[in-house]
């Protein structure tokens, strides 16, 4: 594991020779990856390990809990040995209780649409979530209130409700404190903004937990932007709920997990059912395993699973969330100080202004779409910066903001991760600046 401090140049210089992503050249220069939020890159480890499952136990991981399963053939007992380790490693990087816990999706996405069509919730029930949620952690709770409206009969009935944060995207404890009430089942946020980087601090998130069950409701946090870049511990957090996914730290696409208390797994109805979620069936009845393999439906990403414990291994100890934060602050002080420096009527920064409150993401915005397209492809066109522009799947929280004002939907996100360099900041800072600073020599071609 690396030091507790920022990671020194040869450090830094030896991680990303294990990313071959990073070894590529276009027109003579690397490329400049500022898109981690999305997907990060993946180093040798997790890709020797995906190439590992498919030449040497390419099969099926064969009926756990199944009643009628026989033994585990040659291939399939290594499959499941390696199985069990990345369901350990998960564990243990949550301090989950029991690797039961664990519950393989394919994305965060899938682990929250588990748990919101999982839930027996009644008319009358109440989500709270916050203003700010990626449509994984608003979608399915609108589909919640839908079908308890059919239900009720009742098109007016309000499920989900929402509270409001500061004017700058910060969490705000009293705000979400007070939209808890006796009918909340179930208080369903973000940890880290994959907007502006806003973090809700750990004693807040207990402080919820506790409010959330006092009145007999399940904390849900989407997780997809804290556990890539900062420890998460769901027992000392009071966490019933966890979603996260793997591609977002280090690991295989189209791998994700969620973590559920047991008790709670235990209550969940099964979202996707048929081929392994059942310990046995008949014509006329189905016996349903216990979690996890209730919620593990057909077959699964073996590979990507096989690619999750190296995933974890790399993060945590090849790098470690203490480098990792410290690195991700370093990189977010220049871009924040840089970007800042540059706010005028037709460009600004969008969250809160102090980086030490914000993971390793900025968001730039305009209410002039051409002058973020023109920085957008310069980045791309001369020096391969890889950012991503739009609305990110935050597009509720932009429309209520920023609707009035037209500018909702031009926005620019750059998001670091421990492998990305101060140079690679600032190539996108300079380009920003020449846009910026003279928006008429370049909103021409954009
Ligand atoms: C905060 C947040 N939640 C959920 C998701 C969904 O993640 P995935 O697309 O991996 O399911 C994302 C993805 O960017 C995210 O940033």
């Amino acid at each position: 594991m690396l030091r507790a401090m920022s990671l020194s140049a040869r450090e830094l210089t030896a991680l990303r020779s294990e990313f071959p992503a990073l070894l590529r050249r276009r027109n003579g220069k690397p490329p400049i990856y500022l898109n981690s939020t999305c997907m990060t890159l993946r180093p040798r480890s997790v890709i020797a390990a995906l190439v590992r499952y498919y030449e040497e136990f390419p099969t099926c991981g064969g009926g756990r809990g199944d009643r009628h399963h026989g033994r585990h053939n040659w291939f399939q007992g290594e499959l499941r040995a390696h199985e069990e380790a990345a369901r350990e490693s998960v564990r243990a990087l949550l301090n989950a209780e029991r690797c039961e816990e664990i519950v393989w999706t394919r994305n965060a996405t899938e682990a929250l649409n588990v748990v919101a069509h999982g839930l027996d919730l009644e008319p009358g029930d109440e989500v709270v979530t916050s203003e700010r949620e990626h449509n994984s952690n608003l979608v399915p709770w609108l589909e919640v209130e839908r079908r308890l409206r059919a239900r009720a009969g009742d098109p007016g009935l309000v499920a989900r409700r929402f509270f409001d944060l500061a004017p700058d995207g910060s969490f705000v404890l009293e705000s979400a404190l007070a939209a808890i009430t006796p009918r909340t089942r179930v208080l369903a946020v973000a940890h880290a903004s994959n907007l502006d980087g806003a973090l809700i601090p750990d004693a807040d998130l207990r402080r919820l937990a506790d409010a959330v069950h006092r009145v007999g409701g399940v904390l849900v946090l989407d997780a997809a932007q804290s556990v890539p870049h900062r420890p998460v511990d769901v027992r000392a957090l009071g966490v019933d709920f966890l979603a996260f996914s793997i591609h977002k730290m280090c690991g295989p696409s189209g791998m994700g997990a969620l973590y559920g208390r047991y008790d709670q797994l235990e209550r969940l109805r099964g979202f996707i059912v048929g081929g392994d979620t059942v310990s046995d069936t008949w014509q006329d009845r189905v016996e349903y395993k216990p979690p996890p393999g209730r919620f593990e439906a057909g077959l699964q990403d073996y590979a990507g699973i096989v690619a999750t414990a190296p995933a974890v291994e790399y993060v945590t100890r090849r790098v470690g969330y203490a480098a990792i934060q410290a690195h991700e602050l370093e990189l977010n002080r220049h871009l924040t100080g840089r970007l800042l420096a540059l706010e005028c009527e037709h460009f600004q920064v969008l969250g809160p202004r102090d980086p030490e409150r914000r993971g390793g993401v900025i968001t730039m915005a305009s209410h002039s779409g051409p002058l973020i397209n023109a920085i957008e492809r310069l980045a791309d066109e001369e020096s391969n910066v890889m950012v991503r522009r739009g609305m990110f799947c935050v597009n509720a929280y932009l429309h209520r903001r920023f609707d009035a004002l037209g500018r909702a939907a031009n926005n620019l996100r750059a998001s670091t991760y421990f492998y990305n360099t101060l140079d690679e900041c600032e190539v996108l800072c300079e380009v920003v600046e020449r846009v910026v600073r003279d928006p008429l020599a370049y909103l021409d071609d954009a």
